[in-house]
């Protein structure tokens, strides 16, 4: 049985927003090109992730990772052409109560064809280690050309400790921020056909959310924001043992 069978009405079972907020925002980089310190660069695409500082892209290295190219351009078509049906009968949510997302649909997806079944599993081998218990069902996010995903923490009740997204149609900037340290910062370029991943502190100790397209310059530069889907797998939360 779906653990998740009802997300489209019910509480945003994979998001909850920090319970205090302090977004520091004359701490993070402009939204428009400016004269913004290029500093510490980290992980295996140093190009498509800028940090606050050094501390940060320590703290972070391994931990939050974008893979460009991910995707050929025909694995995106296939598998854009097996979700597009599915989103198709859901109405884009604009404003939707639970505030963590604004202009967007969303379904779960269990079963898939072969291909993409094949690209999935690559996406499994790539993020979770042998043997981790994972969700079956894989996320589907469509946000329109004027959506965005506000900061938010995954739930951690729903999902464990890695999250592993791939991008199609757009490229988008995904920023994290520290909830201890507001100051402390990483953006990830995410390019169309990539696949981030997010673990550990960068997913229990940052937010996450990808920024509107007035908002979606990376390292200064505009990255111009259409319409996006993101496919994303999750593993399990481990339970506690049973008494
Ligand atoms: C989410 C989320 C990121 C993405 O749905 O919780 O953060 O890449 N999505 O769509
Ligand atoms: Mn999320």
């Amino acid at each position: 049985m779906s653990l998740l069978p009802t997300m489209h009405r019910a509480p945003p079972i994979f998001r909850q927003a920090p319970p205090t907020m302090h977004r520091a925002a004359a701490r993070l980089p402009p939204a428009r090109p400016g004269p913004w310190p290029r500093r510490a660069l980290c992980g295996e695409a140093p190009a498509l992730v800028r940090a606050s500082g050094p501390g940060v892209a320590r703290r972070l290295r391994g931990q939050a990772g974008v893979r460009p190219g991910f995707l050929s351009g025909p694995e995106e078509a296939a598998l854009g052409q097996e979700v597009e049906p599915q989103l198709r009968r859901r109405r884009y949510q604009f404003d939707h109560w639970d505030g963590a997302i604004h202009g967007f649909r969303e379904t779960e997806i269990a079963q898939w064809s072969e291909e993409s079944r094949e690209i999935l599993q690559r996406v499994r081998d790539e993020a979770f280690p042998p043997g981790m218990s994972q969700l079956s069902l894989v996320h589907v996010l469509d946000l329109d050309k004027s959506g965005y995903i506000k900061p938010h923490i995954d739930s951690v009740k729903f999902c464990g400790c890695t999250i592993a997204g791939l991008s199609l149609l757009s490229s988008s900037v995904m920023r994290l921020v520290s909830e201890q340290n507001p100051e402390d910062w990483m953006d990830l370029l995410l390019p169309r056909r990539s696949l981030y991943i997010l673990r550990g502190p960068a997913r229990y100790e940052f937010t996450h959310e990808i920024l509107k397209d007035e908002e979606s310059f990376f390292d200064g530069q505009k990255i111009p924001r259409e319409r996006r889907i993101s496919v994303i797998c999750r593993n399990l939360p481990i339970l506690p043992a049973p008494t």
